[in-house]
């Protein structure tokens, strides 16, 4: 645990809240780390029954930080964002989600690999990864299509504009939308009901669910962060950066 991610656990639900609202909750290296430690370590501990992901200030995540991508980008399999998202494709115990205002980039990939995803009415989803001159990733090129049908993934894909819970509910990203004052509440009542229903039998399930696609998936990790570690560096990325940040500096 550390300031930028904190957890808590209660009635075996392990609440996770990305904590950096002054930067919309924008995911550094540390906060990955910190992420995969955690879902690692609620892997290890009986106590934990289901890990429920949250955002501190209303908001998700708005991704990865744009400062962090170009001081400490990731250079391959063993980079912090990688071990993070290893740990929630091989999470054994339910990933639910409780999604806030904005959520981009991993904000919204994450959440494909998540059980149970609960937004509040007024969240705005981006996956901006080829306006920022980068491609797909957190294996969002294999499993949208096949959660989202074709066109509606590479709609969202390729344009990289942001789209409303609805459009989420339609592409299956999302499992219930409801008022935002209210977010926390349904999400922490689905958790504490999935936590409470026979642990082995929990856990039995989502394996039947996801090992099918398991190995794919992971392929998929490997596929997209070689082309995305390679995006990086090129001078379209390093454009979209530069305007980025040069609009904070002009605030
Ligand atoms: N990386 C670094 N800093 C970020 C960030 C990111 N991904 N997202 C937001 N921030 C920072 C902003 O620079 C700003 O910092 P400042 O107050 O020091 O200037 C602060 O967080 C608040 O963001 P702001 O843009 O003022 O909030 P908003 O409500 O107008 O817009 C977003 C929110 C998320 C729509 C917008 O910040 C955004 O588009 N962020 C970039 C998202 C992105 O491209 N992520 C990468 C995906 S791979």
């Amino acid at each position: 645990m550390s300031d930028t991610l904190l957890t808590k656990l209660e009635s075996g639900v392990l609440t996770v809240t990305f904590n950096r609202p002054e930067k919309k909750n924008a995911f550094t290296v540390a906060m990955y780390e910190a992420a995969a430690n955690a879902l690692r370590q609620a892997e290890a501990d009986a106590n934990v029954r289901v890990v429920l992901l949250t955002g501190a200030g209303g908001v998700f995540t708005a991704g990865n930080d744009i400062g962090d991508f170009m001081e400490n980008p990731p250079t391959g399999e063993d980079s912090a964002v990688f071990r993070f998202l290893r740990a929630l494709v091989d999470a054994s115990k339910p990933v639910l989600a409780a999604v806030d205002g904005p959520a981009v980039g991993i904000g919204t990939t994450m959440l494909l690999h998540c059980d149970y995803v609960v937004a509040s009415e007024r969240v705005r989803f981006n996956m901006p990864f080829v306006q920022l001159g980068l491609c797909a990733e957190g294996a969002s090129s294999l499993l949208l299509p096949r959660m989202a049908g074709t066109a509606l993934a590479s709609e969202l894909l390729l344009f990289g504009e942001p789209f409303d819970a609805a459009t989420a509910l339609r592409a299956g990203i999302v499992n219930k939308v409801v008022p935002p004052a209210n977010l926390l509440e349904v999400a922490t009542e689905r958790a504490t009901a999935l936590a409470s229903r026979p642990a082995e039998a929990v856990r039995v399930t989502k394996r039947l669910v996801r090992d099918p696609l398991r190995a794919e998936v992971h392929a998929a990790l490997v596929r997209e962060g070689a082309e995305f570690v390679q995006r990086l560096q090129s001078t379209e990325a390093q454009e979209a950066f530069m305007a980025f940040m040069a609009r904070g500096a002009k605030k």
